[in-house]
């Protein structure tokens, strides 16, 4: 995999939101698969900032969701349904019925997962998936010892994911859903081209796991290691676990710009 040192979170945003409009330019009905999270926002807004000034045309574009949460209804403020529209969509003109995501509040979630997986399908699956990773190396909700062949389906979330996201729940875990559903590792590999943003010091570790450890369900990013075109863009603190990083930053600045991301 490629790994992609930049000096802060603002110039990751720009660089993966950059690879997005040469994608949308290149093929403007691509499907852009998008996370939740902190961690994406500076994306969204760099690629809103394009769209603004007209350099990339977006309202061909198709979203996709990664994850949702289970039981929270779609016009709850924190469901991720809601957090991409107020994200991502509304930002960028695409309209809602660009949107693909699975059906959170249905009453047969199994039936959910494969209508998600079937309307994946559908439109040719994933272009550009975006991903966060986790404290404890989760890519969407896939959290440790999830099986890398997984397939979208219903997820039990760990104590520490559920406290990492209590802050967008007035800081009250009984909030968060004890359930999600997800796109399974198998699943999340079939996009084409896999991006993973990753900032901060706190996630130093999981990233050390997921470029230079074993691939290893335990840490499913790791997953990514097995894709053909899988980037991985880290700030100094999140890459100040990588014994390569030296490595990665004289391959980022030799590499031919005709290459892209
Ligand atoms: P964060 O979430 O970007 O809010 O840290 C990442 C994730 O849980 O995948």
């Amino acid at each position: 995999m490629e790994v992609v040192i930049v000096p802060d979170a603002k110039a990751g945003g720009e660089l993966i939101a950059e690879a997005m409009a040469e994608l949308l330019r290149r093929k403007p009905e691509a499907v852009l698969g998008v996370a939740t999270g902190s961690t994406p926002l500076p994306v969204y807004q760099a690629l809103a900032a394009r769209v603004q000034a007209g350099d990339v045309d977006t309202s061909r574009a198709r979203v996709a969701q990664l994850d949702e949460y289970v039981g929270l209804p779609a016009e709850h403020p924190e469901s991720y349904r809601s957090v991409l529209r107020r994200e991502v969509l509304e930002p960028l003109g695409i309209p809602a019925g660009s949107f693909l995501g699975p059906d959170g509040t249905a009453a047969d979630i199994s039936a959910a997962c494969e209508a998600y997986e079937a309307d994946l399908a559908q439109v040719g699956g994933v272009d550009l998936q975006l991903l966060g990773i986790g404290t404890d190396g989760h890519i969407g909700f896939n959290e440790p010892c999830s099986s890398l062949a997984s397939r979208t389906r219903i997820k039990t979330l760990t104590e520490q994911t559920r406290v990492d996201n209590a802050r967008f729940f007035d800081g009250d875990i009984d909030q968060v859903p004890q359930h999600v559903i997800t796109q399974g590792i198998g699943t999340i590999l079939e996009a084409r081209h896999l991006v993973l943003l990753a900032t901060g010091e706190g996630k130093a570790e999981a990233v050390a796991q997921t470029v230079e450890g074993p691939v290893s369900a335990f840490v499913p990013a790791s997953a990514l290691q097995l894709h053909r075109h899988a980037t991985v863009v880290v700030d100094e603190p999140a890459a100040s676990k990588l014994k390569l990083a030296d490595y990665f930053r004289h391959t980022y600045a030799a590499k031919p710009r005709w290459q892209g991301l």
